[in-house]
């Protein structure tokens, strides 16, 4: 079955690997709105518009961000392509009774224990561990190296970054962001950005206000 990679970034190039070990698929192209005539990732094309015949294929957002993987998954459908079955790398290890929806990709490295359960279009990226009784929601990313204790959810389009840790029984509300190396302890609220160890809402400097006292 032919699959068409919606993204040209870094991420989709490594994508790319990932998807050609799973000898799942066989690789089109790439798609980009920002393509310019000509473009290449190796020895593949990269279009902003797809030719006619590759409407009967598959394919896979590789965008780290889950809005922007939203964007493209709808256009995606849109033209009347299918996402692909999930695309996971011969390196991961599964416990029993794992499921995982159409269009996520699983990159190597990853443990994922017992009764988990993963939406469509999640990212999981390089050397995570998701423990038992997990739910991971639609076009929610987690970051390489990301380590989520047993019975926690992770919300729709949450974003999960570098090497965070996650306490147990925890809920990453949908929307939300846990910043590289947080270590999380309570609830992240809806759409929130939470930094640090123990992580806490993350505070923005004002800016002009450096110097006042
Ligand atoms: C949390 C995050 C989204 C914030 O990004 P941002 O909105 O651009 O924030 P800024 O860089 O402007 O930083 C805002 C403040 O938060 C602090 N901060 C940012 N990220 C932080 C983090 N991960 N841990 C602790 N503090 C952090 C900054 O030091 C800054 O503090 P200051 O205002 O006192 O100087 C981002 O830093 C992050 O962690 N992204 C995840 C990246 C990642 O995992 N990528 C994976 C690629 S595969």
């Amino acid at each position: 079955m032919g699959l068409i990679i919606f993204g040209a970034s870094g991420f989709a190039r490594e994508c790319l690997t990932w998807v050609l070990q799973s000898k799942q698929y066989n690789v089109k192209g790439f798609y980009s709105d920002d393509a310019k005539r000509g473009d290449k990732i190796f020895d593949y094309n990269v279009v902003n518009a797809l030719p006619k015949h590759w409407n009967a294929h598959q394919f896979l957002v590789a965008v780290g961000d889950p809005a922007v993987r939203k964007y493209l998954w709808d256009k995606a459908l849109a033209i009347g392509l299918k996402p692909c079955q999930p695309i996971i790398n011969p390196s991961t290890v599964f416990g029993i009774n794992v499921s995982c929806g159409p269009g996520t990709i699983i990159c190597p490295g990853t443990v994922i224990t017992t009764n988990v359960k993963i939406g469509a279009g999640v990212v999981i990226n390089l050397n995570c561990t998701i423990g038992h009784d997990c739910e991971i929601g639609n076009f929610a990313t987690i970051s390489p190296g990301v380590n989520v204790s047993g019975n926690c959810k992770i919300g729709e389009f949450a974003y999960i970054g570098t090497g965070a840790t996650l306490r147990e029984k925890l809920v990453i509300e949908s929307e939300s962001t846990v910043g590289m190396g947080a270590v999380v302890i309570k609830n992240v609220p809806k759409g929130e950005v939470w930094v640090g160890n123990p992580a806490r809402p993350m505070q923005k400097s004002l800016p002009g206000t450096e110097n006042l006292n």
